[in-house]
């Protein structure tokens, strides 16, 4: 089932629930500005977080304007033990508010109520694998139980382990490609390798619906 997206991210009357990610304006020039450039799970902020996403590319840069995925199952298995262990149970805070914060926008009241923040494992077991991977990204604000400032620094270290170059896939697009992925074991970001005030990059997205993540 597709999911509904955030209020500022809409689609159109005719495609509610497909949405253009692009670096236009509201000339339809090219901008600068690429969205989604941190490493994130599409919409880990809500009670059941997309389970996957489709984009697909309509027009495209030159070259560059990539997008990059990090495997969170390899991620995990490559931690030491005693580092799962720690992990094991600990809770993770996604905030949308927090992360929109982090990229220079403050939410409206709406957004606020639309999506508050909300609670899920730090290592998630995959409901059909049955594998465990990290669940984090931009989103993720702080730790269960943990100082803010401790939570987050926590935070920020695994990223960086789970986001070295031997876990991560690059996808160079070709106009008409369509990606479709697993949020629960991935992370993804934009790349702004490319020239944003000049180049238009235009994707058509939608997710589909996820499950509760315990
Ligand atoms: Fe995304």
């Amino acid at each position: 089932m597709l999911e509904r997206h955030a209020i500022r991210n809409r689609g159109t009357a005719t495609h509610p629930l497909v949405h253009t990610v692009s670096n236009l304006d509201a000339e339809g020039t090219p901008s600068g500005a690429v969205k989604s450039t941190q490493w994130h799970s599409d919409k880990s902020f809500r009670p059941a977080p997309s389970m996957a996403t489709i984009l697909h590319a309509v027009t495209l840069p030159p070259d560059g304007g990539d997008t990059c995925f990090a495997n969170m199952y390899a991620a995990y298995d490559a931690l030491p033990e005693a580092e799962k262990k720690a992990l094991d149970g600990v809770q993770t805070v996604h905030s949308w508010e927090l992360s929109r914060e982090n990229i220079g926008r403050v939410m409206s009241e709406a957004e606020k109520r639309d999506a508050p923040p909300m609670t899920h494992p730090l290592v998630r077991v995959h409901p059909d694998t049955g594998r465990k991977g990290l669940f984090m990204g931009m989103h993720a604000s702080h730790l269960e139980g943990l100082p803010i400032d401790e939570g987050r620094a926590r935070i920020e270290a695994l990223e960086a382990h789970a986001t070295q170059p031997q876990f991560v896939y690059r996808h160079h697009w070709r106009e008409g490609d369509v990606l479709m992925w697993d949020n629960r074991c991935l992370l993804h970001h934009a790349d702004t390798n490319f020239d944003a005030a000049r180049h238009p990059r235009v994707l058509h997205r939608t997710c589909l619906r996820g499950t509760p993540t315990r």
